[in-house]
């Protein structure tokens, strides 16, 4: 059996700070609101906690423009209340992961504030600044928010800055080994306090191959996508190894890579010696994206894409490390809504969901509010909308020809904004959320239906499938399989089914799912004689031919 390690055997869930519990009436959620839900957590059986970033921000793009690494927002609470969670976390068993974001700052770190100040200063070289040709930037390159990656530099001729995300997100210049260092300290700072890990943003950007000039457009907005540029670009290794080498490893941290890496490369990314404890891959999360990243258009994507994809993810992650399992995060919509019709959306398709996901090999992530099945919200209007790359992505369907119906429908289908809804608590006041008279972001209406508080006491509610399904990783008898088993992929060839095996020491789990609305039967092996869970309250027959009926998944046994 490969290596134990404790990031293997947990269950993680996300927290979305603004949205998940406020607990002093401003309509913003916080760390003492944070506290106060740990217990429901526990009840549900997670024991990572990672919450999105709570840094001094000025929330240009939900935390992700950190102005500065040591202090906690006070949008959010203090660095008393942080070190209070990080205690009762402890107590319960739980550990927690914060984000880390280095491949830029907010336009308002007190480095780029002095990098603009003065020219000489050490900090200029701390970012990437750039003169303009002829009056214009550097070179066209679009971020991947949607406008030019150069800003100009206020009060200067002919001087821009690089950003790859909006303009108040200064990109870092990695390869100054003084701002280097000032990030490993700043990392072995939170580590030292008893954080259990990150999550790691937008990591594979920090190597830039800058070149200037005039690059054929891949847009009607006469742009390019940076990304060719600045993804994964050779040399980024040695500052990977350095990061982990003096931070995390000696820590020994879970650490979890937003990253796409090609196959080729995992295993220096997520192999025993790798990077990173795992990475996320967007394969199947961003399967309705077109390639241009336009996600106002619609990919037109099919479950056997779907299914293509997590069984090759699954195969190459088992060859070269571990991986990271998630449907949702703050970045996606719903995954009910991305990939099920609006006419089958029931507890039977979310649990089918819940089941294909939870049991393949890797580190399953749970997004608040998943594991009650909230789904997506429709907004109005645009001024509904907080999130700025949802802004952006809309100007860009008016561009490309959509009349503001359509391009708010695409916003409405897709907008990282759905995910960011308040949590539904109860049916109280703003869905228990906050006390304010006015939520940061609208609660979605559906509350009165959807809220944990009900799904608590229904015994077959999404919620608890969720708690049964972490329930089952932790049984002894179970979680070897479960967790460290070999995946072997089923039926491939058949349609309408994801089935799977995961087989450790002769001891074989079987997941079998049905993603259609109709019944499918299938053919599988006899010997699995075990029935340990399912979606329909009238189990499958144990021995019987598999015949699932619509959106069926049922977990069976041989040990
Ligand atoms: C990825 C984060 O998940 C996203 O929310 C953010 O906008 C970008 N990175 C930029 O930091």
């Amino acid at each position: 059996m490969e290596n134990r390690e404790w990031w293997k055997e947990s269950v993680v869930y996300q927290v979305y700070p603004k949205s998940f519990q406020d607990s002093d009436g401003d309509g913003i959620g916080d760390i003492q609101g944070i506290i106060q839900r740990l217990d429901y957590l526990k009840e549900l059986g997670v024991d990572v906690v990672w919450i999105c970033p709570i840094y001094k921000s000025p929330m240009d793009d939900g935390g992700y423009d950190i102005a500065d690494y040591y202090t906690i927002d006070n949008m959010f609470g203090t660095n008393k209340d942080f070190d209070a969670l990080l205690e009762k976390a402890k107590m319960l068993g739980m550990k927690v992961l914060m984000d880390l974001v280095v491949n830029h700052t907010s336009d308002e770190h007190a480095w780029f504030q002095e990098a603009l100040r003065d020219p000489e200063s050490k900090y200029r070289d701390y970012y990437v600044f750039s003169e303009g040709i002829d009056g214009q930037p550097p070179n066209n390159w679009r971020t991947y928010f949607g406008e030019s990656a150069w800003e100009s530099v206020p009060n200067e001729d002919n001087m821009y800055y690089l950003h790859a995300f909006t303009k108040k997100q200064p990109d870092l210049n990695w390869e100054n080994q003084e701002m280097r260092e000032e990030i490993y300290q700043m990392i072995n700072y939170w580590l030292d306090k008893g954080l259990g890990g990150f999550r790691i943003d937008a990591i594979l950007n920090i190597k830039k191959r800058i070149e200037k000039g005039f690059f054929e457009p891949d847009g009607e907005d006469g742009l390019v996508f940076i990304g060719h540029w600045i993804l994964n670009q050779p040399g980024i290794e040695v500052w990977l190894k350095e990061m982990n080498d003096r931070t995390f490893q000696p820590h020994n941290s879970m650490t979890v890579a937003e990253a796409n890496v090609p196959s080729e490369r995992l295993k220096e990314y997520i192999g025993s010696q790798g990077f990173f404890s795992m990475v996320f891959d967007f394969s199947y999360t961003d399967i309705d994206v077109p390639s241009t990243g336009e996600w106002f258009k619609f990919s037109g994507w099919t479950w056997e894409l779907m299914k293509k994809h997590i069984f090759t993810n699954q195969l190459v992650t088992q060859e070269n490390g571990w991986g990271a399992l998630y449907l949702e995060n703050h970045d996606q919509p719903r995954s009910i809504d991305k990939y099920i019709p609006a006419s089958d959306i029931n507890d039977y398709s979310k649990k089918m969901l819940a089941t294909l996901f939870m049991l393949l090999r890797g580190t399953p992530f749970i997004y608040q509010g998943q594991e009650l099945g909230m789904t997506n919200i429709q907004m109005d209007s645009m001024e509904e909308y907080d999130d700025i790359a949802t802004h952006d992505q809309y100007s860009r369907a008016i561009l490309s020809g959509f009349s503001p119906e359509e391009a708010l429908a695409a916003m409405n289908r897709r907008s990282r904004d759905n995910s960011r809804t308040p949590m539904q608590w109860n049916t109280s006041k703003n869905s228990g959320f906050s006390q304010a008279e006015k939520t940061w972001m609208k609660v979605n209406p559906n509350y009165h239906m959807i809220n944990a508080e009900a799904e608590l006491v229904k015994a077959d509610s999404v919620f608890h499938y969720y708690r049964q399904l972490i329930l089952l990783r932790r049984d002894s008898r179970y979680q070897d399989t479960l967790v460290y088993g070999e995946f072997i992929p089923m039926n491939e060839q058949e349609d309408g089914t994801i089935i799977y095996q995961r087989v450790l020491d002769g001891k074989k789990v079987l997941v079998a799912i049905n993603y259609t609305n109709q019944t499918q039967s299938t053919e599988i092996l006899t010997e699995f004689d075990q029935y340990l869970l399912g979606n329909y309250d009238q189990p499958y027959q144990v021995g019987a031919k598999l015949s699932l009926r619509p959106y069926e998944s049922v977990v069976l046994a041989n040990f």
